[in-house]
């Protein structure tokens, strides 16, 4: 496998073109921010505890019959993936109330959400990832009806696998991000499922064990995340 140019670089994860059209490698970096980009640190290790969380996420999430882009590791911080086209969707799923919900609306953190709640955003810098809802997501052509029922059919599939995972490791989960991806009309899910992408609660303390202690400069992150990958991946 040879990784040629580099096609994307985000805020914490860098995308190459192989020699394989229907393949990128991607490769977690040590960077992180938080608040739009405004929090910026290079911290080590965090691309492979994250690489090494998202991994075994896919892992799990196919095993449960639901297709991601992850196709093989190949370091610790860096895996091969499908190359979608993606969707300029960030879909949030949420069961118990916590970050921007309890900041815009009236509702207590710690409320369970029963059902859960779906919220879509904007993947769009430059516009400040704005909140959609389905009539937008149509007007501005990011998805169509279809696309979008299946999109929420599968966040709510890859939920009900990861809250009862998390669940036997003694870890809630708060919430979590998805991005979604197209390959010959299929949807896959892309991205990462990492700490940084996630909320975890601790079930009996309560502690956070994901970017949270980043956002709120609570502790220290990177002993966080080994922690909590320790505990996702080895369940000690
Ligand atoms: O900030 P907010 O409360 O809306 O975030 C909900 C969840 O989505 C959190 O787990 C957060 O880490 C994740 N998220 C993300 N990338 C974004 C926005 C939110 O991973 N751009």
């Amino acid at each position: 496998m040879k990784q040629l140019e580099l096609l994307y670089s985000g805020k914490a994860k860098s995308v190459y073109r192989t020699e394989n059209p229907a393949e990128l490698v991607i490769k977690f970096r040590d960077d992180i921010t938080a608040f739009d980009g405004e929090k910026k640190d290079t911290l080590a290790d965090k691309g492979s505890l994250n690489a090494g969380v998202s991994i075994f996420f896919f892992g799990l999430l196919e095993k449960n019959g639901i297709k991601t882009h992850y196709i093989r590791k190949i370091d610790d911080s860096t895996m091969v993936a499908r190359n979608l086209t993606m969707i300029p969707l960030e879909v949030i799923v949420r069961n118990i109330a916590a970050g921007s919900i309890v900041k815009n609306y009236p509702i207590e953190k710690g409320t369970p959400l029963n059902p859960p709640v779906i919220v879509i955003d904007f993947k769009d810098d430059t516009h400040h990832d704005p909140m959609l809802n389905d009539d937008l997501i149509y007007a501005l052509k990011l998805s169509t009806p279809d696309e979008l029922r299946v999109i929420k059919q599968i966040a709510l599939g890859v939920n009900n696998v990861l809250r009862d995972y998390l669940d036997g490791r003694g870890i809630d989960l708060v919430d979590f991000k998805l991005e979604f991806g197209k390959k010959d009309g299929i949807i896959y899910v892309g991205d990462e499922i990492s700490m940084d992408s996630m909320r975890l609660w601790d079930k009996k303390t309560g502690e956070s064990l994901d970017k949270d202690v980043y956002r709120t400069g609570l502790g220290d992150v990177i002993t966080s995340y080994h922690r909590v990958a320790r505990r996702i991946i080895d369940g000690h």
